[in-house]
């Protein structure tokens, strides 16, 4: 994109989300791509080198669960199965936020972002400081109840049994992370629904716009009228409806976006 060009594109951007009321971020794997995280697809795309995971995982797991545990509680069995998952794994226990994370902690601190909806298992809005955040697909840094949706830190949970129990209502725990075939935990469902209904502009940050029911999300707002921008440097399924379609990375464009925005105080 010519710089010109570029700069009239997220001046355009910062004046609608100025304007608004009340503004989110649906948010997917190219926002930690600068993190050094691989995406899911695309090339170089964790889901392109080994296949998508078998939309059974879920069921699965609830067949079998100690088999998953095992797995888990055993990375050297996942280096053996499969090494690239297993660097994918290690990429995000290395990630660190980039600026485009920091870019949205601003974004929320000087009140210009209600909730950030995230597909990203990388906990690594809530890292960079950002408080309002739905966390469609998980943190891999927590385990959850699948009962009462209690969510517990990893490393501050102590596995006794294999499943493990619940400590608040016996239910069975599984990692945070949600799993194929596996339905979005109720509470960020909800929260995210609601963000969606009540918003007046929508950032797309680095989502293939495929999977839902994220990718519906978009649509919906811009149904109830609401003003779409997406960044991202690849077309999507979304595009169409973005009022400002921003092609560059969200490292690169959300600092500047945000900088003319508290230009704009
Ligand atoms: P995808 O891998 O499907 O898409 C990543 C998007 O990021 C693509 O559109 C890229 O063009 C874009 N991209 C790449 N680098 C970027 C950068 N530096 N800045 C901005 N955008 C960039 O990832 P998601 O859309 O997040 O679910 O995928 C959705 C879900 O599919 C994931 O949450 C995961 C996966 O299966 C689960 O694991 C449950």
């Amino acid at each position: 994109m010519i710089r010109d060009e570029l700069d009239k594109l997220i001046e355009i951007a910062a004046r609608k989300i100025y304007n608004a009321n009340h503004v989110i971020a649906l948010v997917g794997a190219g926002m930690s791509a600068e993190s050094g995280i691989p995406t899911y697809r695309g090339s170089g795309g964790i889901w392109t080198k080994i296949g998508e995971p078998d939309p059974r995982s879920f069921q699965n797991y609830i067949n079998d669960p100690k088999s998953w545990w095992q797995r888990m509680l055993n990375p050297e069995q996942t280096n053996e199965e499969s090494p690239e998952r297993a660097k994918f794994l290690q990429a995000l226990g290395a990630a660190k936020p980039n600026p485009g994370h920091y870019a949205l902690v601003e974004l929320e601190n000087i009140g210009k972002l209600d909730t950030i909806i995230t597909q990203n298992v990388d906990g690594l809005h809530r890292i960079a400081g950002n408080n309002n955040v739905a966390e469609i697909h998980g943190n891999r840094n927590y385990y959850r109840c699948l009962d009462c949706t209690s969510r517990f830190l990893r490393d501050e949970f102590t596995i006794i049994d294999i499943p493990p129990k619940c400590p608040n209502c016996q239910g069975m725990i599984k990692s945070d992370g949600v799993m194929f075939g596996e339905p979005i935990p109720s509470d960020v469902l909800e929260k995210s629904i609601t963000a969606v209904k009540k918003c007046d502009a929508m950032l797309v940050l680095g989502t293939s716009g495929t999977v839902y029911p994220a990718a519906s999300f978009p649509a919906e707002a811009y149904k109830n009228g609401a003003y779409i921008i997406e960044i991202n440097p690849e077309r999507t399924p979304l595009s169409d409806i973005a009022g400002t379609q921003i092609s560059g990375a969200t490292g690169d464009i959300l600092p500047v976006l945000v900088e003319k925005i508290n230009k704009m105080k």
